[in-house]
């Protein structure tokens, strides 16, 4: 057993037989394909991140595990905490991807330690964005908190029309998608907005996840979705779909999920789409993202009150007053025009 610090190098990634680096061209071969490409009782390497009680601190503790066929990264925990380090905290419940507490990140990636194939050498760690309680053991109650603010039930504003009450799969098919969620915080823990701690209101796409249930259900009412929404702080998502690459029960939880938010909030909640309008507007007028328009559209004149950002941005390239000031146009401008024109000034 080797103790590093945090500061060391990571664990280099062996290359598989077939020359393949593991972990990631096969990032999701199925568990037999990652499985064949071990011998049981070869070593794996695991260095897992450890808390230090009671001195503070974090520290890797190295691990020398014996495969056994089919292991998962469950099994390889499991292995450690009888053999080698009876006081290893990790939290696992039903084995089977479907109480999501067991989530942990393996070799820089969100997974399910209870369906994650082991590699060789693996560096495991807790959750990001949740405070750690011990070892690979998170607090959850930031999400939970902020779920129940959401008030994902639903609220009535028709009476039943007769029961059961008629549904199709098309007014449920993105709710019916967020009811997969199984709260794991994959998502939550590979989101971008929120490693930005209390710089963002962002609710994170987990919280999105459980909202979108009874949000995007038909039967809720407009004023109990748009109370719900507001709290979000959604707009604030870039997009970037870290949170869909690691969902391990395979929601599509930009497109299906927080996209169909987005447009009711920009229907029930106008004000919160500001931006997002305004970047709209510009592009279908001049064929091109103005910065220094959308500052202005977004904060008005009090954008014009940092004068030192101002220059820092001129300066850079950035923005450019002429151009805002004389409205100039790309060669753009027609096509952008005619695809988002229709649209121009609805909200
Ligand atoms: S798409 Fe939005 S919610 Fe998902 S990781 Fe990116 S910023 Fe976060
Ligand atoms: S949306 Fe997916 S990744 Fe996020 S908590 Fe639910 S199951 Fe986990
Ligand atoms: S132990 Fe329940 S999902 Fe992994």
């Amino acid at each position: 057993m080797t103790l590093v610090s945090p500061g060391d190098a990571p664990v280099p990634v062996p290359p598989s037989v077939d020359g393949r680096r593991l972990g990631q061209a096969e990032q999701h071969d199925a568990l037999a394909a990652r499985n064949s490409r071990l011998i049981p009782g070869e070593l794996l390497t695991i260095k897992i991140r450890r808390s230090e009680v009671p001195a503070g601190g974090d520290i890797y503790q190295e691990f020398q595990v014996p495969y056994q066929k089919w292991m998962r990264v469950l099994d390889a925990l499991n292995w450690i905490a009888e053999n080698a380090a009876a006081d290893l905290a990790f939290r696992w419940f039903c084995g089977s991807k479907m109480c999501g507490t067991c989530a942990v990140r393996m070799n820089g990636r969100e997974v399910l330690a209870c369906w994650e194939a082991v590699e060789p050498s693996m560096v495991i760690e807790p959750l990001r964005n949740l405070p750690v309680i011990r070892d690979l053991v998170v607090d959850r109650t930031r999400y939970e908190d902020k779920v129940a603010s959401l008030e994902p039930w639903i609220e009535r504003h028709e009476p039943y029309a007769q029961f059961p009450e008629p549904l199709t799969h098309k007014q449920m098919k993105d709710a019916s998608k967020a009811l997969d969620c199984i709260s794991c915080m994959c998502c939550y823990s590979a989101c971008p907005v929120i490693g930005l701690g209390n710089l963002t209101d962002f609710a994170g796409p987990a919280p999105l996840v459980q909202l979108g249930q009874t949000a995007l259900d038909p039967r809720n009412s407009p004023g109990k979705v748009r109370r719900s929404l507001e709290l979000t702080g959604i707009f604030n998502c870039v997009s970037c779909y870290k949170c869909e690459e690691v969902c391990p029960a395979s929601i599509p939880i930009v497109s299906r999920i927080i996209e169909p938010l987005k447009a009711k909030a920009a229907q029930l909640v106008p004000e919160m789409a500001k931006h997002s309008f305004a970047l709209r507007d510009i592009v279908a007028g001049r064929g091109r993202v103005d910065p220094g328009e959308l500052v202005l559209r977004v904060q008005g004149l009090r954008a014009l009150g940092n004068l030192r950002r101002i220059l820092r941005l001129f300066a850079r390239g950035k923005i450019n007053p002429m151009k805002t000031l004389l409205g100039t146009k790309t060669g753009a401008a027609e096509a952008a025009g005619r695809l988002l024109g229709n649209r121009v000034g609805k909200q």
